[in-house]
């Protein structure tokens, strides 16, 4: 296995020495304060199991009816947790805060796109979210009904979410960036019965349209399922409209400003939310509601220290899973003030998060390596928008998430944005996972840069082989978890038997989750660090795409044979996304592969979605094959990088092959 046999040379290479112990003005203060209760919650989590998450689940949660039970193993994988209690998702996050003091704290600050903001309460969050769910209800949406939403970062699109928990359906977000293909795929494989979208989203001063990405999608064929779709007015801008589009503010104008909760089963589906794999199609990971709110309410607590003055800021996308569990719920079911962001790093300049953070007195500020690496490339073209030129003072604790952060990153990121003073979370979770499932803690866990360091109280992380055996701290290995916890993926939408081979293989005894990571301990901290991906799924820009999605769509044009995507490393987007492309025509060169390569790179944009677009695409008469025929995307990831192939190709069915496809266009 190649990724791991990098992981180690990595790790022999270059060990990182550096240790940032939490100052001790923020362990004084925190929720979880030094390693000793750090190891007593671990400690407390592995005596009781059970005991230990039903406390949790009590404590934090309201229940209609209790629970008898935590965690049932009796029908694995495929676990459930307080099963046969009952609650609401919606209820959890709002309706409690009318009575505990929160009423008139502000939920979201929401800053636009033009740099205006806004301001709404939890009580006026709740009448919002209870007039819309009044207004699905109206149009027939029900318990168990599938969702779509396809909105902009708005208050509305927090809402659309928190509507459909309030009334037990289960909504599957699509991300604005994802193309009429993508939706009408997601559409057609979650049975939906609605639409929520808005006329346009905002983004960097431009107008772009979503209704119509939805009425193409229409056109597409298969959408008939699909009742009413609910338009949020953003921007004003002209849309088509028929007979089953219905205006937001038109479906909620008269509904009574309360709406008594759907009481479902703490496992009933909150949400799909569709992720790339390792096969072309997206994988509909269904969630459930009890577990999955427990965790991300916990950990909010426990890796994000939050109190009840913090201003929280999570610069996710709700499309994204992040954008799910730490903007749509946990922070809302933690009583959070939080910052809903409907713009772009880079607009207008690269100083946006800065200006942003001092101008709400942000005190917690979550976000992803590759914006902070695309920020730190602008601060040094343009120290106006450095962040030394921003009063950040607010600000008592960083995080990171969706992909590795390089050490060097990580110190620009504590040191000119936390000002040597904030611990940095590098949290790693996945879709999956539901929550964050390693991180420092950080009035506890000493940080080392570039290490998600340990896991969190209850979640059983473990290295092994190919075979399930445990691997010494300092071999690296699979990334699995050996127990249950309760935000884990429930099954995949549709494909119960996809969920089993994927994450609980027969080879490693079918009752492990397998993340899909490789990763490795260091020998005297037992730290964990990822060392990335061991299916063919990539990471750009912290965005997870499938190379056999990308192949797909490639060869889906008519012009296209043949198509081999790799990904290789990239400064600041992590890893960017490689296509070997063979055509039914003669292999084009010069002028010519450059305009079908732009034609090429416009249709992936077309078929899945502008982040999936190539950055490189190079033109061959073939691929590297072995004589049985199978692609070596090996060689062609040596290529890709733009190193020379040293190893022996000569079981190659065409090793001349790898001189065409050196050459970038
Ligand atoms: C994949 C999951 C986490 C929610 C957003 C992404 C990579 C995520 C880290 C981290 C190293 C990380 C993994 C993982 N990843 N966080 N802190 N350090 N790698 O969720 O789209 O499901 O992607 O992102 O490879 O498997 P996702």
């Amino acid at each position: 296995m190649s990724e791991i046999e990098s992981a180690n040379e990595t790790q022999t290479g270059k060990q990182e020495s550096r240790i940032f112990p939490p100052p001790a003005t923020f362990q004084a203060q925190a929720n979880v304060s030094g390693m000793d209760d750090y190891r007593a919650l671990c400690a407390a989590a592995q005596t009781d199991e059970q005991d230990f998450w039903c406390k949790l689940a009590r404590e934090q949660l309201q229940w209609h009816k209790p629970f008898t039970q935590g965690l049932d193993e009796s029908n694995a994988p495929f676990y459930t947790w307080f099963a046969d209690g009952e609650m609401n998702v919606s209820y959890n996050c709002l309706d409690v805060h009318l009575t505990n003091g929160n009423a008139d704290k502000t939920a979201i600050i929401f800053e636009a796109d033009d740099g205006t903001s806004s301001k709404i309460s939890y009580r006026e969050l709740h009448q919002k979210v209870s007039k819309f769910a009044n207004g699905l209800r109206s149009l027939g949406v029900k318990k168990g009904d599938r969702v779509i939403i396809y909105m902009p970062m708005s208050v509305e699109g927090v809402a659309a979410m928190q509507a459909c928990a309030r009334i037990g359906a289960t909504h599957s977000v699509v991300f604005g960036g994802f193309s009429a293909k993508s939706l009408q795929e997601r559409i057609i494989d979650a049975g939906a019965v609605a639409v929520i979208t808005s006329d346009y989203q905002v983004r960097g001063g431009k107008q772009l349209p979503l209704k119509a990405i939805v009425d193409e999608a229409f056109t597409l064929g298969g959408c008939e399922g699909i009742a009413n779709v609910v338009v949020y007015q953003r921007t004003g801008g002209q849309v088509h409209w028929s007979t089953r589009d219905i205006w937001l503010h038109e479906l909620t104008k008269d509904q009574p400003a309360d709406c008594e909760p759907e009481w479902v089963s703490a496992e009933h589906p909150l949400f799909i939310l569709y992720t790339s794999g390792s096969t072309g199609k997206p994988k509909g990971v269904q969630h459930s509601s009890g577990g999955y709110l427990l965790w991300t309410k916990l950990t909010m607590q426990w890796v994000f220290d939050l109190k009840p003055t913090d201003v929280f800021w999570c610069t996710a996308d709700i499309g994204w899973v992040t954008g799910h569990s730490y903007i749509a719920y946990g922070p809302l079911a933690a009583g959070a003030t939080q910052i809903v962001f409907e713009g772009i790093p880079t607009f207008p300049n690269a100083g946006r998060f800065w200006s942003t953070i001092e101008k709400h007195k942000t005190t917690i500020f979550y976000t992803a390596p590759t914006a902070i690496r695309s920020l730190i490339k602008a601060a040094d073209g343009d120290a106006t928008i450095h962040p030394n030129k921003f009063n950040l003072t607010s600000l008592r604790l960083l995080g990171s998430v969706g992909e590795p952060i390089n050490p060097e990153a990580w110190m620009w990121y504590y040191k000119n944005v936390g000002r040597d003073l904030c611990p940095i979370v590098d949290t790693f979770w996945q879709t999956e996972t539901g929550g964050i499932m390693m991180s420092p803690l950080p009035g506890a866990t000493p940080l080392v840069p570039g290490s998600c360091t340990l896991p969190l109280p209850g979640i059983a992380s473990a290295i092994v082989d190919e075979a399930g055996h445990d691997l010494p701290n300092g071999q690296g290995g699979l990334l699995v978890v050996k127990r249950p916890w309760p935000s884990m993926i429930r099954t995949i939408w549709n494909d119960p038997e996809r969920f089993k081979k994927s994450y609980f293989p027969e080879e490693l005894g079918g009752n492990i989750y397998l993340a899909g990571d490789g990763a490795i301990r260091n020998k005297e901290t037992g730290y964990f660090t990822i060392t990335g991906r061991i299916d063919d799924v990539l990471n750009v820009s912290g965005h997870r795409m499938g190379t056999m999605e990308i192949e797909s769509a490639l060869v889906a044009n008519p012009m296209v044979a043949e198509a081999a995507v790799v990904g290789r490393p990239d400064d600041t987007t992590g890893e960017a996304i490689c296509a070997f492309v063979v055509l039914k025509r003669s292999r084009p060169t010069g002028d010519e592969a450059r305009q079908i390569a732009i034609e090429l790179r416009n249709w992936v944009a077309k078929e899945i979605g502008p982040i999936a677009k190539p950055k490189e695409i190079r033109f061959g008469d073939n691929l590297p094959k072995t004589r049985s025929g199978k692609i070596m995307r090996r060689l062609l990831r040596i290529l890709a990088k733009g190193e020379v192939i040293t190893q022996d190709v000569s079981t190659l069915e065409n090793p001349a092959i790898l001189e065409q496809l050196k050459e970038a266009l």
